[in-house]
């Protein structure tokens, strides 16, 4: 069962230039197993059509608050059918509208009968957007717990670069999941993940490195923030775009990341070390490009420094690393878990078909430092994330309650 799956989406929708990307979300929200109803302004309808939200798989499609069929007598029953209210794109009118309690139409009406999560996606012209108004709206919103995603400083319909810009949707649609997790047992907590391969330079335009995509680390930093906490993502060279409220760190090689995991560890709680750090880095960098001659040549390896044992006095409370072994997979984890001073290991084997490298699943045993082991059935890497992160969570709290005994 993965997360998304039977989520009831409610997509509001208002009359903005952005309103069109709309539909793309809602695409996004259906693939992921969930059904969407959409609750358009009329200004949104002069962008788009309720025909075309209906085509691409909503479920129902509301635009007139008056003279439509409803799940019951009450006109705000939609409220209290959704999970999420999703609000994309969100004028600086309906944003007004929110802030000050007005509902004189199906969308802001609803927002006012929802109690659950809402998440605002705002698009507007850069004036609009910086407008006194507009800023102390948004920041009531969100003191009274309305989510915001964007809005991204580019190019707007203007054709100025400005902030005012609709994040993608496939960024809301990750902002949307986090909420969607419902736990916040990481509030107030400071989480590190590492993600993606390194990039070992030999001269200046080649370099060492492996397969990792960086998708399992930026899965665990994605539902890390989900689960409320404080998060840095550390990553090597990835095409992955970094998950919402997340700060990004992107490294090079074994070493830089050896100097960012020093900056941000220290206070931190957890640490997620799912980068494929490499093992070894050229003995010696070249600062020429290297010139083809010989039949054969030689590269000298150096072994890079081991980035955990090197934290030393900056060691994060509770430590989960990965194990990726083509051999001797449970028996070499359980050495590496001792060896490192982990807390959890996720054994996985990337020559199974259908997971590992590069792979939207993933299927690992967690093999714990007490002894317990656990096997996980094959899933999607951000479920799987939440799961580990369950795991990991019980695990925090146990080390707070033994400290203060
Ligand atoms: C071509 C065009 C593009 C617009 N784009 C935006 C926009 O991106 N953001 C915004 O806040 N308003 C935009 N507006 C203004 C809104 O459509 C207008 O404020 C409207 O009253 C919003 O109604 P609604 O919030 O009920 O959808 C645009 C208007 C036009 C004519």
């Amino acid at each position: 069962m993965t997360l998304m799956k039977d989520k009831k989406i409610l997509l509001g929708v208002s009359g903005g230039i952005g309103a069109f990307k709309a539909c793309e979300l809602l695409r996004l929200f259906v693939k992921a197993g969930c059904t969407v109803r959409v609750i358009m302004t009329k200004s949104a309808a002069e962008f788009v059509t309720p025909l075309s939200f209906q085509s691409l798989g909503a479920e129902s499609v509301s635009v007139d608050m008056f003279g439509e069929k409803r799940d019951t007598l009450e006109h705000v029953s939609w409220a209290d059918w959704g999970d999420i209210l999703v609000i994309a794109p969100a004028t600086a009118n309906i944003i007004g509208k929110m802030a000050g309690g007005i509902a004189d139409d199906a969308l802001s009406t609803q927002f006012l009968a929802f109690y659950g999560p809402v998440l605002a996606a705002p698009a507007m012209n850069v004036k609009m957007f910086n407008n006194p108004t507009v800023q102390r709206n948004i920041r009531y919103l969100k003191s009274i717990g309305v989510n915001f995603a964007g809005p991204e400083t580019g190019h707007l319909a203007s054709l100025i670069t400005a902030a005012g810009r609709m994040t993608e949707p496939p960024g809301i649609f990750a902002a949307a999941r986090q909420r969607l997790i419902g736990k916040n047992t990481l509030a107030g907590k400071k989480v590190v993940v590492t993600a993606g391969p390194t990039k070992e330079p030999l001269d200046p335009v080649r370099y060492l490195s492996n397969h990792s995509s960086g998708k399992m680390g930026y899965a665990l930093a994605d539902a890390a923030a989900g689960f409320g906490a404080e998060v840095t993502l550390i990553s090597g060279p990835t095409d992955l775009t970094p998950p919402p409220s997340v700060t990004f760190a992107p490294v090079q090689s074994a070493v830089d990341m050896q100097k960012a995991l020093k900056r941000y560890c220290s206070k931190s709680d957890i640490l997620f070390m799912a980068a494929a750090v490499a093992d070894y880095r050229p003995a010696n960098y070249h600062k020429q490009k290297i010139k083809r001659s010989d039949e054969s040549m030689k590269l000298e390896l150096k072994q890079n420094p081991d980035l955990l044992k090197s934290l030393g006095d900056s060691r994060p409370k509770i430590v989960v690393g990965f194990a990726l072994e083509t051999e001797n997979l449970e028996s070499r984890a359980v050495e590496k878990l001792r060896d490192k001073k982990m807390d959890i290991i996720a054994a996985n084997d990337p020559t199974k078909e259908g997971v590992g490298f590069g792979s939207d699943f993933n299927q690992v045993t967690l093999l714990f430092k007490g002894g317990k082991r656990l096997k996980l059935e094959k899933m999607d890497k951000f479920d799987l994330a939440v799961r580990i992160i369950d795991e990991t969570s019980i695990l925090l709290e146990n080390h707070g309650s033994k400290r203060k005994k």
